[in-house]
């Protein structure tokens, strides 16, 4: 493993520029399909998926698992096998109406790679 591999296990990685994507943070950021707006004790679906460029999941390198939180609040854990699972999953999620605005955090570890977060703000209308 290189120094730069090495590194990338220190702290959580996130998109230095949004606009302007590695090759590495685009195989990796979690995208988050989801409404920007939902209503409170309403059900929503949130799609995720590692990354925009699709990501090996071979025994030697692949996703481990992916977690969802909102702020620090922790909703979801998706554990991965290699081979068999495609790093992505579809779940129905219900807010309810104490925070307006909160932010989905998505993370992801890879075995080589370390780990990745994208965030999106959403908010819950009473
Ligand atoms: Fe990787």
């Amino acid at each position: 493993m290189s120094d730069v591999e090495k590194s990338l296990f220190c702290g959580m990685n996130r998109a230095k520029d949004p606009v302007n994507l590695t090759d590495m943070e685009k195989k990796h950021l979690p995208v988050i399909d989801c409404p920007d707006e939902v209503k409170a004790g309403e059900p929503f679906k949130v799609r995720v998926k590692v990354g925009e460029a699709a990501h090996v999941m071979l025994d030697a390198h692949f996703i481990q698992w992916i977690e969802l939180h909102f702020g620090e609040s922790f909703y979801v854990r998706v554990e991965l096998t290699p081979v068999v699972s495609l790093p992505e999953f579809t779940i129905s999620l219900v807010k309810h109406g104490k925070h307006r605005k909160s932010t989905l955090r998505v993370v992801e570890r890879c075995n080589m790679h370390g780990q990745w977060e994208s965030t999106k703000e959403i908010t819950v209308n009473e």
